[in-house]
């Protein structure tokens, strides 16, 4: 470097070995020689003034605001806890970027027992220059080579090969194993290589050289690597701090104040980045002409600016830069310079480092002056030591002010007023300047007096942590191919789902015809929607689903009007005797009544029962049998009209004429049908599942007739029951269905509906329980109750406004205390359960609408479905699912889902009025 001097001016001057005599001798070379050291002085008050201008710095880049100048960068780096010290396992690490022109490569041993270490074997391969500046391609491929290197002359084990990348650069990283290079540092300029990610560089490279083959696992920067390698002590080592080449800290940060991050629960690591910290207000005054003049013969001038004062890069080079100075101004070396003293980087860290260690001497002064082709004299060895001290000193406490604003940024980040914490330290300045960490410490104190820190040395330069964070990461990778493998059966292909339709339409067929069929078609004498004449007062029930319900629904002119009660009916009553059940239902009417001021009036009613029933007409069904956790005694075989009329004469002062019985699917059906002339399916995804559809009666065997249509109820829930959907069942289905209360009946409902989709969610759970996947393989006594994982926590946790740490709180409210990677794995649990119910609900209309078309010969079929049920309504992505599938396995159909917003309630009603309408006029 041609050094033009720190006040200017002398352009042109001191070719390297030219005579210096006539240069003009200085008045004073003392002055000048305290006037070059004063510049490299900085006051307490500078330092203050640095520490706050980088913590707002820090703070502002972890809002997520971006900063017109460059600023500290904190970037995350998704280690989310300091080791616990029961990592272990052998790792590869390859160390990239720390030691300047040097890599290494380490074998390192972790044992799983607290405080014993196994020395690791290393290697270090110095990196030529050319390929520090070449083609990114070339600076992989030297590093997959030193690996092969490495393994061909160690004995170690060649199986299933981790390894950990240290890349101390500034990088994005998006998961462990993803990281993108922002930009070079530290004399390293590849091409092709920022902005990629360098994981994937690596891992090519690797592929390339063939020899071995290795898994590259985790990325992580140097800093991290310091900080997880420390032995847990005392007090948590929650910081790492490098000086090395260049210079950097990484600390942990509470996730919540990670603008960048989506989770907000628990820590993470940060990388400060401070090295580009360049804050002109705050570095101004104290940046000396040397500091200029080293940017600009750098690299990257302009960038790294606060590195460029303290890396050990660069302090060797502030030194040299300082000499020449003094030597062309006469205080030095008789005012001769050197070749040596002129060029670039003839000054090292190592010099430096041993010119000022007391115990190597003057004597080491002089040799290594003399290396440099100077001829010292003694007064030159003493001011050599003096610049090497101010350059290095001023090193230390900017390093000090840096730290003391991380240590504020962590007291304020956890409330305390008072800190304990352990820094780790690693790098070649630590290592080999006798001073600096002392003047380190000592400024931090004075800074940061609250603070109580203790300074400890990194193991194995940053190794060990690298393996740490490698067996994390190399752990999480084995838990998502668990978890894959576990989810995998619930991701059904376009060819499955093509299966499933094609079975249901044989099913149906055979329903219809009255053959043997998992599927039984059940007519349901509805012939028609609602024409929109009807009129008057009507009582109806809904039984079956969510809620018992009793109405009054008023149609009229203007439209229909609702007035209905919630009643419960408790498990004991569900499961008891049908009389109980029946005597329990009529209780409610009769309060309803009164609250509503009908006792007395024998108002018409429709009762929406949601159960599959033979019917024989309108107001006769006889239920087939129990579903959805009902099981009352006494009433499968039984028609459910006679029951009701029996509880009614029970009650003797009640007075009821129940005209029609109705699927809750028919209710959904009539009930949008009123709205929409096109609505001839009715579809419930709710505490069961099921559909009816407007079917020619021509198809139906066993009703009278060959023209018109009739209201078929397909009670699908039960298709599958003749093992036909066997190859499609999972062990966590086959459990569920083995643990309910009808073992082998409704297969297909259990697969999709909100009675039996968190069961499923919660088996699933145990089992990654089990294998170590989720909560570190603890099992917990919450998760092992039955019906615990309500089907209403898939909707909410697959809801799309929720972050992640809101999925954490869901959970850990039913007492699931978990981790953020927990959470996630709970989250796709959820979507792979309930895409597939969505899925297979989508092959079923698909199948139905199909038929329709069929049946009505049309090219097209426009069609409109009228949909209820909770799961349906609640979960975010169900219906568009639904919709999706229908859209890919019944391309020629066009169908509409419409929501019923009034319940099955008012169809039932409806269906009474239609049928009185009818009976009024067959009357006339
Ligand atoms: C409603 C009906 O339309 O949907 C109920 O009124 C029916 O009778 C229900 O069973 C289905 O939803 P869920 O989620 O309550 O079972
Ligand atoms: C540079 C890098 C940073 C690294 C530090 C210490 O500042 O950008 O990532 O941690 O050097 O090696
Ligand atoms: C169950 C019932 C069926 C009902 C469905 C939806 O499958 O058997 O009749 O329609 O649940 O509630």
């Amino acid at each position: 470097m041609d050094f033009t001097g720190p006040v200017g001016g002398q352009q042109g001057e001191g070719t390297p070995g030219r005579p210096q005599e006539g240069l003009p001798q200085p008045p004073d070379s003392s002055a000048l020689m305290q006037e070059c050291l004063q510049q490299f002085r900085v006051t307490g008050a500078q330092l203050q003034k640095i520490q706050a201008s980088l913590l707002a710095s820090m703070e502002q880049a972890l809002r997520g605001q971006a900063s017109p100048a460059p600023a500290v960068r904190m970037l995350p780096t998704y280690v989310g806890s300091i080791p616990h010290g029961t990592e272990q396992g052998d790792f590869l690490v390859l160390e990239l970027g720390a030691k300047g022109a040097s890599l290494r490569v380490l074998w390192v041993t972790l044992t799983g027992i607290n405080g014993h270490r196994v020395e690791p074997r290393s290697q270090e391969f110095v990196i030529p220059q050319e390929v520090m500046l070449g083609a990114g391609q070339q600076l992989f491929d030297f590093a997959a080579h030193c690996l092969a290197e490495f393994l061909d002359g160690h004995p170690v084990s060649r199986q299933a090969l981790q390894l950990g990348f240290s890349f101390s650069f500034p990088c994005h990283q998006t998961g462990l194993d993803r990281s993108t290079l922002i930009s070079w540092t530290k004399g390293f300029r590849c091409s092709g290589v920022e902005g990629q990610d360098v994981v994937q560089l690596l891992r090519d490279a690797i592929r390339r050289q063939g020899a071995h083959s290795i898994d590259v696992v985790a990325v992580v920067n140097d800093t991290v690597g310091t900080m997880m390698g420390c032995e847990p002590g005392l007090r948590p080592c929650e910081v790492g701090l490098v000086v090395d080449t260049g210079t950097n800290a990484c600390y942990m940060e509470e996730a919540r104040h990670v603008a960048a991050l989506d989770n907000d629960r628990g820590r993470v690591c940060v990388s400060v980045e401070w090295g580009s910290f360049g804050d002109s207000g705050a570095l101004g005054p104290v940046l000396t002409t040397f500091d200029h003049s080293l940017d600009h013969e750098s690299l990257n001038p302009g960038a790294q600016r606060f590195e460029k004062m303290i890396g050990g890069l660069y302090l060797g080079e502030l030194v040299r830069l300082v000499l020449v100075h003094l030597a062309r101004r006469g205080v030095l070396f008789g005012g001769r310079t050197s070749p040596a003293l002129l060029s670039r980087g003839s000054i090292l860290l190592e010099h430096v480092a041993e010119m000022e260690d007391p115990s190597a001497g003057v004597a080491r002064v002089h040799a290594i002056l003399q290396d440099l082709g100077l001829s010292p004299d003694t007064s030159d060895a003493e001011l050599v030591q003096l610049v090497c001290a101010a350059v290095c000193t001023r090193a230390a406490q900017l390093c000090a002010a840096a730290l003391a604003s991380v240590l504020a940024r962590l007291q304020r980040s956890r409330e305390h007023q008072a800190l304990q914490v352990a820094v780790a330290t690693g790098g070649q300045v630590f290592e080999q300047h006798p001073r600096f960490c002392r003047i380190l410490r000592e400024t931090v104190m004075l800074l940061a007096p609250e603070c109580d820190v203790s300074f400890v040395p990194s193991v194995d330069g940053g190794g060990r942590g690298v393996a740490m964070v490698t067996a994390v990461a190399a752990r999480l990778a084995s838990h998502r191919r668990l978890l894959e493998e576990t989810l995998a059966p619930f991701r059904l292909s376009h060819e499955q789902l093509a299966a499933v339709q094609a079975l249901m339409r044989e099913a149906m067929a055979k329903g219809l015809r009255g053959e043997a069929s998992s599927l039984r078609m059940l007519p349901t004498y509805v012939r028609a929607t609602p024409d929109g004449s009807e009129r008057g007062d009507f009582l109806a029930l809904d039984l079956g689903g969510t809620n018992f319900r009793v109405l009054l629904v008023r149609v009229a002119t203007g439209g229909v009007q609702i007035t209905s009660q919630v009643y419960s009916i408790p498990e004991c009553v569900a499961q008891g005797s049908g009389q109980q059940l029946f005597d329990h239902i009529v209780d409610c009417i009769v309060d309803f009544q009164q609250k509503q001021g009908l006792s007395g009036q024998s108002l018409p009613l429709g009762f929406t029962f949601s159960f599959p029933c033979r019917q024989l007409g309108l107001d006769q069904g006889i239920l087939l049998n129990w579903t959805k956790g009902f099981n009352a005694s006494g009433c499968e075989g039984q028609d459910v009209v006679c029951l009701l009329r029996g509880a009614i004469r029970r009650r003797q002062a009640v007075e009821l004429n129940v005209v029609a019985i109705v699927n809750d699917t028919v209710g959904t059906m009539m009930s949008c049908g009123y709205e929409d002339p096109r609505c001839e399916i009715g579809l419930i995804v709710g505490t069961g599942t099921n559909a009816c559809y407007m079917e020619e009666l021509r198809n139906v065997a066993g009703v009278a007739g060959d023209s018109g249509h009739m209201c078929i109820n397909m009670e699908w829930g039960a298709f599958g029951d003749d093992g036909s959907l066997d190859m499609l069942s999972t062990c966590f289905d086959a459990s569920v269905d083995q643990a309910s209360i009808n073992p082998g009946k409704q297969r297909f409902e259990k697969m999709i509906s909100g009675m039996y989709l968190g069961e499923i969610v919660r088996r699933i759970l145990l089992h990654l329980t089990s294998l170590g996947v989720l909560f570190r393989g603890q099992q917990i006594q919450r998760l092992q109750t039955r019906d615990i994982f309500k089907t209403k926590f898939l909707s909410e946790i697959e809801s799309d406004s929720l972050a992640l740490r809101q999925v954490r709180a869901i959970l850990e409210d039913l007492g699931l205390p978990l981790t953020s990677d927990d959470a996630l794995m709970v989250l796709e649990v959820c979507q792979a359960v309930s895409q597939r119910a969505a899925r297979l609900c989508g092959a079923g209309v698909a199948a139905v609408a199909e038929k329709m078309r069929e049946n009505r010969g049309l090219e097209e079929l426009t069609v409109s479905v009228g949909v209820d049920g909770t799961l349906y309504k609640l979960h975010p992505h169900f219906s568009s699912l639904v919709a999706a599938t229908v859209r890919e396995l019944a391309p020629r159909c066009v169908v509409t889902f419409l929501q019923s917003e009034d319940g099955s309630g008012k169809g039932a009603a409806l269906v009474t009025a239609v049928a009185c309408r009818l009976a009024q006029k067959t009357r006339v």
